[in-house]
This record gives structure tokens, C-alpha cells and sequence, in this order.
């Protein structure tokens, strides 16, 4: 059931989270599905409705960062120690930190590792729910598992319907990807191991050294499977509209997601959605996943899509759009 996010829903929703049933909330980036995260029981549901495989970890998202000092493994160096409280300047915020987890973190939340992925959300509905439960919630995307991940309500009721008991409706997500993943495992090198909207220039400028991107490389995926090469797909097949020779294709229904205005493509798309006026990366993430949802509901042949430069936001964007791309190749 969707429902309106008063304080009357976050408290119940903060109920079904301390008594083990999965809620799913707004976040910044996107929507997640919670569940108490020192609970493997409730952890297990997650795993299950969204058929997610058992060795992909799942993000535990708290309020305050006083929490996260359970969370954490009592021995780990202080050099870690160090650059996650530098890094956690981002908080609230779209960035997930993997540190040495402590005995209390469920292995099922860690995929089997011995390391735990945390983030403090920057979304209201989140923080309040966080707050009111009182306990750290993992949460991965709200989405069948490889499916596009959902930026409003809806999208999550799409994926799962009823199956959820409830859904906290905070209207479309800000960001609309999902956070950049940092892996301080060995604080020397920090790596990100997945890019988002807290860019490697901005960590970099942050931590006054540079860190290594370990993004797209296939060795990771044990380590970060949200880099398993096929990831975040629609279902109706999606190419780059610069890989197509659209005078072959006369005759089908083709969709166009155009990142500006002004591109006057001769082909009679059934649809097209552009996502910005002026290609501002910030406003092609935050539209991406909805165009793309939208896309897979008009029954076409095709979704076109255009490319963006893989800098800053861009970088994110465009590994987002490879990973879905590859499942067509
Ligand atoms: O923006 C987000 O991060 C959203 C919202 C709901 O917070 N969550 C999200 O979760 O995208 P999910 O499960 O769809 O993606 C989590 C990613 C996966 O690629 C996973 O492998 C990685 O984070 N991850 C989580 N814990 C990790 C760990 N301990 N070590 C390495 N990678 C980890
Ligand atoms: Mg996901």
C-alpha cells in the first residue's frame, strides 16, 4: 500500500521495521527496501522478494553517526577510523562508506564479507523513519533484483504491489542513482566501487589525495555486485541511438530518451522524452530511471538513448547506462 508519509505512517512504518517486516521508504538517490539490519530473519525477506543473489551486500542506513560506531569493528585501524569520519562530511548524503563490520552486522547483510556498506540518507521521510525506528535499516534499491531501480512510489508498487506492507510516498527522488560506493578496507586506498553523485573530484578534494576507481572492472564484481557487468536493465532492448543506423530500423516502434533539446533526429519515434533542456547532468540522472520506466511500459521494439561525457555526475550515468545496455548484447 502506498501511503502519504505523515507522522502517523512513519511511526507505523517504524513499527514494521522493529518487528521485522519490510517498509520501503524514500531516500535521496532512490527508493529502498527496509528491513531491520541486525535482524537476519528480516534481512532474508528483502533477499527473497527482490530474488537478489546471496552474495550481493546490502547498504545499512542509519540517522546519525553515532550509530555507526556498533556497526563498525572495534579493532579496525585508526587510519580507517580517520578518513571515514573525513568522508562522512558528505553525510547526510548520497555517498555509502565499506568498512571492517563488527560481530553484530548479520553476514547475510554483508553478502558473506567481513565488511558492512553505511550511508546516513539526506531525505526527510528517511531520516524521520531512521530516527523513530531507533535501529540501523538495510536497504537495498526497491526493484526486482537487476530491474531499473525506482525513483517514485509507484515505480516500487510496479515491482512488488501488496507484497510490501507498506510504501512511504516522497514523490520522485532528487538524485535519482543510486549513491556512490567507497571501500576504505585498505584506507591507504580508498576505491570507489560503484560511481554516484558524490564524484571522485569531490572525494578527492575532500581527503587531499587521490583514491583509485575501481568502477567497471570485472574482478570487483565479488567484492561490490552492483558492478556485475548486467545490472539496472529494462526489459525492452536499449541501445545507444549513436550505435543504431536508424535508416534500417524504418517501420518499428522506437522510443528516443534525448538527453537536450534540439536534436532533430529523421525517424518517426513513437516517443520521446527528453530529459533536459540543456544536457545539465544533475537533471539527466534525476529523470534517467523514470524515462526508462516509462519506456518499458509503451510495448515498443526499442528504446534509443543518447550518451553523456563520463566526468563527474556523467561518470555514474554512464556506467549505469553500460551495465543495462550489456544485458542486450
Ligand atoms: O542510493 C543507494 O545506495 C540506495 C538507497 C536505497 O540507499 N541503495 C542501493 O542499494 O542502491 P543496492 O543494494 O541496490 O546497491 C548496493 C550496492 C551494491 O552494489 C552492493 O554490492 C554494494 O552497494 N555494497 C553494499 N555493501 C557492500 C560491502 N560491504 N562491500 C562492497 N560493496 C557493498
Ligand atoms: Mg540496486
Amino acid at each position: 500500500m502506498i501511503v502519504s508519509p505523515d507522522s502517523e505512517h512513519i511511526k507505523k512504518a517504524a513499527a514494521l521495521l522493529v518487528a521485522g517486516e519490510l517498509v520501503s521508504f524514500p531516500t535521496e538517490t532512490v527508493y529502498g527496501l527496509g528491513a531491520h539490519a541486525l535482524s537476519e530473519d528480516a534481512c532474508k525477506k528483502i533477499y527473497q522478494l527482490k530474488a537478489r543473489p546471496p552474495i550481493n551486500p546490502l547498504i545499512v542506513h542509519i540517522w546519525d553517526i553515532e550509530q555507526a560506531k556498533s556497526l563498525i569493528d572495534p579493532n579496525c585501524s585508526r587510519e580507517t577510523i580517520e578518513v571515514f569520519y573525513t568522508l562522512a562530511l558528505f553525510w547526510p548524503g548520497p555517498l555509502t562508506i565499506v568498512m571492517p563490520k563488527s560481530s553484530v552486522v548479520p553476514s547475510i547483510v554483508s553478502g558473506g564479507t567481513d565488511s558492512v556498506g553505511i550511508r546516513i540518507p539526506n531525505h526527510p521521510v528517511a531520516l524521520t523513519l531512521l530516527h523513530e525506528a531507533g535501529i540501523p535499516v538495510a536497504a537495498p534499491s526497491a526493484n526486482i533484483s537487476n530491474y531499473v531501480s525506482p525513483t517514485t512510489a509507484q515505480h516500487v508498487y510496479e515491482n512488488f504491489g501488496e507484497k510490501i506492507g507498506m510504501i512511504l510516498d516522497g514523490g520522485m527522488t532528487s538524485i535519482g542513482i543510486e549513491s556512490t560506493v567507497i571501500s576504505l578496507l585498505d584506507p591507504s586506498k580508498p576505491a570507489i566501487l560503484r560511481p554516484g553523485a558524490i564524484t571522485q573530484e569531490m572525494i578527492e578534494e575532500t581527503l587531499g589525495f587521490s583514491i583509485s576507481n575501481q568502477k567497471g572492472s570485472a574482478m570487483d564484481a565479488p567484492l561490490s555486485p552492483g558492478l556485475l557487468p548486467i545490472h539496472y536493465a529494462p526489459h525492452t532492448k536499449l541501445v545507444f541511438v549513436s550505435k543504431v543506423d536508424l535508416d534500417t530500423l524504418m517501420g518499428q516502434k522506437i522510443g528516443y530518451i534525448a538527453f537536450s533539446e534540439g536534436k532533430n533526429l529523421a525517424y518517426d519515434f513513437s516517443s520521446i522524452i527528453v530529459l533536459s533542456h540543456n544536457n545539465n547532468l544533475s537533471e539527466i540522472a534525476a529523470k534517467l530511471y523514470s524515462a526508462l520506466q516509462e519506456m518499458d511500459s509503451q510495448e515498443l521494439d526499442l528504446i534509443v538513448i543518447d550518451e553523456c561525457i563520463e566526468s563527474g555526475v556523467g561518470e555514474a550515468i554512464m556506467d549505469r547506462l553500460n551495465r543495462a545496455i550489456k544485458r542486450f548484447k
